[in-house]
């Protein structure tokens, strides 16, 4: 549970998008969030309480004046012990208050009363024409010159039937937009550069090779480099998985394709990770039409041709300007230790991080060995997200080592 013991204030000001709020409100409290709601009066007409009420466990308040705090400073008790604000849905009219430090109803008062340290989140939603008109634009970048944090909004179809932006983030994606604000920034301003999944070698029109890879743990470092403050850009095989959020992801099937595409963008990036499980061999003889079973009378014959390998054409462009820092994975059945040393050495990489294969392949879980030029540490079983948070962190450490070595 990423929000244990954390402490959300969840502001809803008035709009339709108040409905996606309950549903936020719900995924914060599974993760282990202690929630509290405010609401602006707008926002009751929009949703009850009692359904707010209800999936935080905790008393709704609306109102500077309500007596039920014994005080009467509802803005400063329900803030001084809050790790986070998160308005969500965040009006036009609501931007232009929190841009402007106005302070006429309880939620707009507790967020200029938020002591110093405490994030301020928005999730911005409203209809299209709003949202691109100059005053809420000059209002979304006086915030962000704040240190608000501006989460969305989407671009799609709208309630009022109009298409644009201004549709606010789902509230999965909220929840991860949470989740990263409690996330050291190690990577704050890289880029990184990631494959993951398998890659699909095709033999005629509707078959192919392929293997077992999920793509989970590529997945999972792209959301935990994300999470760091880094721009990351996931250059992905065939998966069922969603692309984390804030994340560029470019779809490819074939080994070919995958190297062109990271070769596409390998400049000007600081890391490259290459978590995908590539075809070591495609079928030279590919058929340009479905083979048919009885074609000939024999079994089809299949020849295969060497895949170009990615890890190391990138690791080649390294000596020419020393980036990106370049981190390999090895899946091996058996003498991880060993081998997984032989290969980074093999590769001319940095870092190789080992794990034992392929049972993790689609797993939650996995256990990691990461072997750089001083030896082996082990990462012990743990969920990949997990996994993929200290790997970051440990590529960040030697990110910043080499640089004071430059
Ligand atoms: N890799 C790559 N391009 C390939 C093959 C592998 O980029 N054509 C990358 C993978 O993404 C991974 C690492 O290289 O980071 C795996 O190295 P590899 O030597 O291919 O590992 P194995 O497939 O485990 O090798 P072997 O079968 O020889 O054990």
């Amino acid at each position: 549970m990423d929000l244990k013991g954390k402490k959300i204030v969840l502001g809803l000001s008035g709009g339709v998008a108040c409905y996606k709020a309950a549903e936020l409100c719900r995924a914060l409290v599974k993760e282990g969030a202690q929630v509290q709601v405010v609401m602006t009066e707008a926002a009751t007409h929009f949703i009850g309480t009692v359904t707010m009420q209800a999936l935080s466990g905790r008393t709704v308040y609306l109102d500077q004046w309500d007596g039920r705090i014994p005080n009467n400073m509802a803005h400063i008790d329900l803030t001084r012990n809050a790790d986070a604000i998160l308005v969500a849905p965040c009006s036009a009219d609501f931007l232009f208050k929190l841009a402007h430090g106005a302070t006429d109803d309880l939620l707009s008062t507790l967020c200029l009363a938020r002591p110093h340290g405490v994030p301020l989140l928005a999730a911005p939603a409203m209809n299209v024409e709003m949202w691109e008109k100059p005053p809420t634009q000059r209002n979304v970048a006086q915030l962000k010159e704040d240190g608000v944090r501006i989460l969305g909004p989407a671009a799609g179809s709208q309630a009022c039937g109009e298409t644009g932006m201004g549709r606010m983030l789902e509230p999965e994606q909220l929840l991860e937009e949470v989740i990263a604000a409690f996330q050291p920034k190690v990577l704050a301003g890289k880029r990184v550069l990631i494959t993951a999944g398998p890659t699909y070698e095709a033999i005629d029109p509707v078959r192919g090779i392929t293997n077992l890879s999920s793509g989970k743990m590529g997945y999972a470092i792209a959301r935990a480099a994300r999470e760091a403050g880094a721009e990351v850009t996931l250059v992905s095989g065939p998966t069922a998985l969603d692309v984390p959020h804030g994340v560029r992801r470019v779809d490819v099937q074939s080994a070919r394709q995958m190297l062109d595409a990271v070769m596409d963008r390998v400049e000007g990036q600081h890391v490259f990770v290459g978590v995908a499980a590539v075809a070591d061999w495609r079928v030279d003889n590919v058929s340009p039409h479905k083979i048919k079973k009885d074609a000939g009378g024999h079994a089809p014959e299949l020849t295969f041709a060497q895949n170009p390998d990615i890890l190391a054409s990138v690791a080649a462009t390294t000596s020419i300007n020393g980036w990106p820092y370049c981190v390999g994975f090895a899946a091996e059945s058996e003498n991880l230790i060993e081998y997984g040393a032989v290969k980074r050495e093999k590769k001319g990489i940095p870092l190789l991080v080992g794990n034992i294969g392929p049972q993790t392949f689609g797993q939650d879980e996995n256990a990691i060995v990461l072997f750089d030029d001083s030896g082996h540490t082990a990462l012990p079983q743990a969920s990949k997200l997990s996994l993929a948070r200290q790997l970051v962190s440990e590529i960040a450490k030697r990110l910043e080592k080499r640089s004071l070595l430059a």
